[in-house]
This record gives C-alpha cells, structure tokens and sequence, in this order.
C-alpha cells in the first residue's frame, strides 16, 4: 500500500496524472498542467469562489467542509498578511491518499495553493507535510524549485503582475499537528497543541493572519475544477457531495489500493467489486465490520454497508466518511484487539494537553490491554463506554471525540465479544491477537 490501483469504475479527476511522471513540470505542462492558474489570473477572486461553490467540493481532510464557502470567510481587508496552507500531514490510520498526490502529481498542489491565494487576496503558501514524508518533501522541493525557474512563482507569476510564493515544510510526525490549529503552532515554531477557537483560521490564523487551511487532496482537486468546470465537476458526485474523491481501501480485501470514485458510490460495491471482495472468502471468511473514512470513524456492520460513501449518506448510518480511508475487517478479526490498537495509537498521539484526552487514552487502553489478556470483569465494559461518552464533546480539539467514537460503537456492537473474552476465557480470535499483543 499505496499502490496505483484501477477499476473500471474509477473516474479519473484528481489521478488523472498519475502514473504519467507530471512530477517533472515539462510533462505536467504537457497535460494541461498551469492552464486553470492562468485561467485564475483572468478571473475576479469573487468569481474564483463562485466556481468552488459550484463545483460543490467539501474538503477531503474530514470534516467535510464546503471548501468555496470556507474560502469566502477570508476577510477582504486585513492589515496582516493572508495565507493558503496545505495540511498534508496524512496521519489518520488507514488513509493513505494524499502521499500519491505529493508523489505524482506535486504540481497541482502547487497550482492548487496559487489558485487559492488569487481566490483570498494571500501571496504566501506553505505546504506541511507529516515527518515521515520527507521522501515526498524532496519531490515537492524539486517541483516548487521548477516551478520557480519557470517564472511560475515569485514576482510577477505569469507576466500578471502578480507575486506569489511557496514554502514546504515537514512535521516531526505526530498525528494531532494534522489538526489545523495544531499545525498552525508547529509551522509556527512551536509545541504542536491546539489553539481555542474562536477566532477561527479564516480570520486569525497563521501568525495571526487571515489563513485558508485545506487538506492537500483538496487543494489538488482545484485545479481540475477550472479545468473541467465547477457545475460539471458537481455533477460527477451525489446531491450537495460535488466530484469524486480517493478512497484508500485496506484490510481483508483482495485488491486493497487508492481507488478515485465518485462521491455517493456504493460502499457494499466497493468492497465487493472494486477492491475484490473480501480476501479468503473461498475458504470462508466473512465480512465482520468496515471502518468507513479513518480509524476515528464508528465501524459499520456488513448489513449498514448498503450505502453511497458520501458525507450526507454515511453521516445518516451512524458514522462518518471522514478521510476516505475504507477499513475492512474479517470475520476472524478479534474486535476487542481491535478496539485496543485503535486505542493505543490515540493514546500514543494524544499531546497531553488536556485531562479528558491524556488520561481518558491511557484509562482506556489499560483497561481494554488487560481485558483482552483475560483479565476483565463484566463491569469492565460499561465503564470503558463510560469512560469513551465522558471524553465526548469535553476535550480541548476532536483528538479526545475521535477516540471516544469508535471505542463507542464498538461496544454498541460488539458487546457479545467483549462478553466472550470475561473472567478469563482466551481471546476467541488467539491466532490473529498473539501476534500484536506482547507488551502492549
Ligand atoms: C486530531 C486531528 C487530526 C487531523 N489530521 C488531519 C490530517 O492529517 N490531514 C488533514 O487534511 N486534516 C486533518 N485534520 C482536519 C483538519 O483539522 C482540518 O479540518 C482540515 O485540514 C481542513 O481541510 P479541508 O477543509 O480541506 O478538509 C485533523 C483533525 C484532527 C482533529
Ligand atoms: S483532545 Fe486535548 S490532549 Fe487530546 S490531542 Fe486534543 S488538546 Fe491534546
């Protein structure tokens, strides 16, 4: 993983270049590379926004944010300076997406992050990457550097009379800076902790500038938008979810891969079709649950799975489609260990800067490492739910939501499971849960 993967299915916006080497700029420009930048320069910033609300986009980071409206926030006069910042931190387990973007087609970021500047009044971007992407920071290094031999960025970008510049940056590798605020700290020199907000990005935000913050699968859809048209863009999707997205999917698949699908496709036929159903299946393994769009992300059961991915759909099924990362589980999959990996990474990621979130994470992962190991009593499971509803709605950022979620609804599901590990009995999945627990 990630592999370049492909169905007929697929529908190829944002990867449309991959594969074809657009890291080099004389290929990029080749494939229509910089033309919608320079259909920008043409454009007023009122009718830039205009064309992102069209084109229905709703940001590829999580939260799913209708990115035209989020830019249309920016203040049109402000005495400091304004900012794009591409969020390419990648941190949420199962989501594996942007990488392939940074690796195959860095230059729509970079056109990306212009378009955006031209659409805010800003003149100043950065690019974030997570730590362990400094492989893809010398890839976009080399396409920012080419950029700037062309006359692309700096002063007068085009010819327009317009300055722009570019600057990448990598984290040390810790999940919560993917979280903006925190990124904003990081970039900024500082601990990687989240701010309080309000004030929100869009009017205080990097160096207390007006800021526009967008995943880097986000930005790198803007392009194609001007390439293709907003209302057309719009159309590929479902109702209020505009265009297609990268859905990476993994776990007990035949063909696990980064797949580009429209918004609102199937989530049953993805499984089943798109990435070849479920891997065993002729010796019988079965589906047990499917974490739709990240590890944060409540599980669904295999007769929840009839539904259009889309942030509308999946929200209306009890979870969320968050960063497309699509997990698929077996039946031999021991969802009490489950639980407790999911666990151990928020506890490992949580910055400790709030009690709900620093202690909930380490309560929960003790608990749930020595009801696993056999240890557990059957009081154990209401309080590890009790313990997951209080973190809820009470941390300082999401981090503390995003781990109480999931450990919720696994209990809501799977209560039978954590029944069969009480008072001793064995794990019944031992095979699958020997191999990860030592020391845990
Ligand atoms: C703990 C945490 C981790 C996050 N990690 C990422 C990340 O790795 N990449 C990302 O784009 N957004 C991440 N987000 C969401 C960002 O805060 C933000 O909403 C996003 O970058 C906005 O971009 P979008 O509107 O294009 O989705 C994270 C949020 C939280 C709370
Ligand atoms: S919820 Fe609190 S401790 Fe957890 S990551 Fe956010 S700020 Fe840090």
């Amino acid at each position: 993983m990630p592999n370049i993967s492909h169905h007929p299915d697929e529908t190829p916006v944002i990867s449309y270049r991959f594969g074809k080497g657009a890291a080099n700029i004389d290929v990029y420009l080749s494939l229509s590379g910089y033309e919608s930048v320079r259909k920008c320069l043409a454009m007023e910033p009122d009718a830039i926004i205009n064309e992102m609300k069209a084109s229905g986009l709703r940001g590829r980071g999580g939260a799913g944010f209708p990115t035209g409206m989020k830019w249309s926030f920016v203040p049109k006069q402000s005495a400091k300076p304004k900012y794009v910042l591409v969020n390419g931190d990648e941190s949420e387990p199962g989501t594996c997406k942007d990488r392939l973007i940074f690796e195959h087609d860095p230059h729509s970021i970079i056109e990306g992050v212009i378009i955006a500047g031209l659409a805010i009044g800003a003149k100043q971007g950065f690019i974030y990457l997570r730590g362990e992407y400094r492989y893809l920071l010398l890839i976009m290094e080399k396409a920012i550097a080419d950029a700037y031999a062309k006359g692309f960025l700096g002063k007068n970008i085009f010819g327009s009379g317009v300055d722009f510049d570019i600057l990448s940056h990598t984290g040390a590798g810790a999940y919560e800076v993917g979280e903006e605020s925190a990124l904003m700290e990081s970039l900024e020199g500082k601990r990687g902790v989240p701010r309080i907000r309000p004030p929100f990005p869009a009017v205080v935000g990097l160096y207390g500038g007006p800021t526009v913050i967008n995943n880097a699968e986000t930005i790198a859809t803007v392009p194609h938008i001007f390439r293709i048209g907003g209302a057309e863009y719009a159309k590929l999707g479902s109702e209020r979810n505009g265009g297609t997205r990268l859905f990476c999917i993994s776990g007990h698949v035949k063909r696990p891969g980064v797949y580009e699908l429209p918004m609102g496709y199937n989530l049953k036929k993805m499984i089943y079709e798109v990435a070849g159903g479920i891997e065993g299946d002729s010796e019988g393994r079965t589906l047990k649950a499917v974490v739709p769009g990240g590890s944060s992300t409540p599980c669904l059961l295999p007769e929840e799975i009839d539904i259009g991915m889309d942030f509308d759909q999946v929200g209306k099924a009890g979870s969320m489609l968050g960063s497309g990362g699509v997990v698929v589980l077996n039946d031999q999959t021991c969802m009490v260990e489950f639980a407790l990996r999911t666990m151990k990474f928020y506890q490992h990621e949580s910055c400790g800067w709030c009690i709900p979130c620093r202690e909930g994470t380490d309560w929960l992962k003790k608990t749930l490492t020595r009801f696993h190991a056999g240890g557990g009593v059957a009081e154990d499971i209401d309080n590890i739910r009790y313990l997951a509803e209080n973190m809820m709605g009470r941390t300082f950022c999401p981090l503390g939501d995003a781990a109480a979620m999931p450990t919720i609804g696994f209990i809501k599901k799977f209560r039978n499971e954590f029944e069969d590990h009480l008072n001793g009995k064995p794990c019944p999945y031992a095979k699958v849960a020997e191999r990860e627990l030592v020391g845990a």
